[in-house]
């Protein structure tokens, strides 16, 4: 009987009802049946609704995959465990009685038809993702070399076996509760030259970082500090130069808005052995192990709001009207992304926004990959520089509007004075300085 309940529940999570009419059994048979098959099965409560499924194993593991947070300190925190089950989808089971609603998605039930947002988010993707990719491709034939191609079960495999050192705070799967933690590889600065060569060759990155630009992450011991750090290609063409001008925006664009009281994440920009390297210390990272949450707002749109429009103003409005984020992070957002169409930042994605977890809010952290990005080259094509600020779509009132522009003509003043940027780029701007005089 047992059998045929669990068999019945592959059609859908079913309430007692329903499993009775189906089965031709009483109320009290299907309730004692049910409690008998214990942990194989999971309560899925709505209002007082409440309707049942059965677990079953995924990637490799059992059917209660553990999902943790590491704190500041480095302690890991048992939230919620991920209930794989046997109609497809999955339940997010609450370890904790503080586990965040924000864990729960959408409907608030915990019930998912793929893999919860914020696991989805840790799969491997950008650069560092294809690296990862490849270095696995190699090993196991069941993974495309494309992370693209990856599927849940793939992209769960993954997580399971490379859990314990994922964006934010995350871990996941038994293994990352039971590893024997060690201290992170640590590197100088003056490692950062083989780093990029390593990269560049295609050697799989110790930990996982998004986004399409060449970069490497690390532990830098000087500063006990976990980094990303996106460096320029080789030499001095064309295309590395603009590259150069690219990270050199990114710099000053950060330099200003940190200036000005914005969250932003810190970067430095050095030369060294022919490349321009562009370091952040990682602010899911604090020392040596400790961690904090980090959600790209992609994923939170995904799940909450199903926007899709790629535009960060709209998605943060909508959690606003939803009470998911603060007043203040949104106006944040609208005064960053207004920014950023002043200095022809023509990359705001979804992803290049993140918001943590506190409690049952988001809230917005600090902003990065904030530069001109639309001077970078197309197709290995470099353009000559120009561009008409977009602002469509631009709501900021006035005063807040005339206070961005004012940093963002502070920001051409640095970058024009930076003796690093290319000619081109500095006759350019000196252009631009006289004509807007
Ligand atoms: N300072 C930082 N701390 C933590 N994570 C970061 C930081 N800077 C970037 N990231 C993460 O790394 C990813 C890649 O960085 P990004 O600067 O966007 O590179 P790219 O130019 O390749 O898009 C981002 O999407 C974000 O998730
Ligand atoms: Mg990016």
């Amino acid at each position: 009987m047992m059998e045929s309940i669990k068999k019945f529940l592959e059609r859908g999570p079913s309430t007692s009802k329903e499993i009775q009419a189906a089965l031709g059994l009483s109320q009290s048979t299907v309730s004692r049946m049910l409690k008998k098959m214990g942990d194989g099965i999971v309560q899925i409560s709505a209002g007082r609704s409440v309707r049942y499924a059965a677990t079953c194993h995924a990637f490799g593991g059992n059917d209660k995959l553990p999902i943790g947070m590491i704190d500041e300190s480095g302690k890991i925190q048992l939230v919620a465990y991920l209930r794989p089950l046997n109609c497809g989808g999955f339940f997010l089971e609450p370890a904790v009685k503080n586990c965040s609603p924000l864990l729960l998605g959408a409907d608030k039930t915990g019930l998912y038809e793929d893999l919860p947002y914020f696991l989805f988010d840790l799969r491997p993707q950008g650069f560092l993702g294809r690296l990862a990719a490849k270095g696995i491709a190699g090993q196991s034939e069941d993974f495309p070399d494309n992370p693209k191609a990856w599927n849940t079960n793939l992209i769960g495999r993954y997580l399971i076996s490379n859990g314990d050192d994922l964006p934010g705070n995350f871990i996941f799967g038994e293994q990352q509760f039971l590893r024997v933690r060690r201290r992170p590889a640590a590197v100088s600065r003056n490692d950062y030259p083989r780093l990029a060569a390593n990269a560049v060759k295609g050697e799989p990155p110790g930990s996982s970082a998004g986004g399409e630009q060449p970069k490497f992450t690390a532990f830098n011991a000087g500063q006990t500090s976990h980094v990303i750090v996106k460096f320029s290609p080789m030499g001095n063409n064309e295309v590395a130069q603009r590259w150069k001008d690219i990270l050199i925006t990114e710099y000053h664009a950060g330099r200003v808005l940190g200036g000005h009281g914005f969250p932003v994440a810190e970067t430095d920009l050095f030369e060294m052995d022919g490349r321009l390297f562009l370091e952040t210390p990682r602010f899911d990272r604090i020392g040596e192990f400790g961690r904090s949450s980090m959600i790209s707002l992609d994923m939170v749109d995904r799940e909450f709001i199903g926007s899709g429009s790629g535009n960060w103003v709209r998605v943060m409005e909508a959690l606003y009207n939803q009470g998911m984020v603060n007043h203040p992070d949104l106006q944040t957002t609208r005064e960053l992304r207004y920014f950023g169409q002043l200095i022809h930042n023509t990359d705001m994605h979804l992803g290049n926004l993140s918001l943590s977890i506190e409690k049952d809010k988001f809230r917005l952290l600090p902003v990065y990959d904030m530069c001109s990005m639309g001077f970078a080259p197309k197709t290995g094509e470099v353009l000559p520089f120009g561009f008409q600020p977009d602002l469509r779509e631009s709501d900021l009132a006035m005063a807040a509007a005339e206070r961005m522009r004012d940093m963002v003509h502070e920001f051409w003043g640095q970058v024009s004075n930076d003796e690093r940027i290319s000619d081109p780029f500095k006759n350019y701007l000196t252009m631009r300085a006289t004509k807007n005089q």
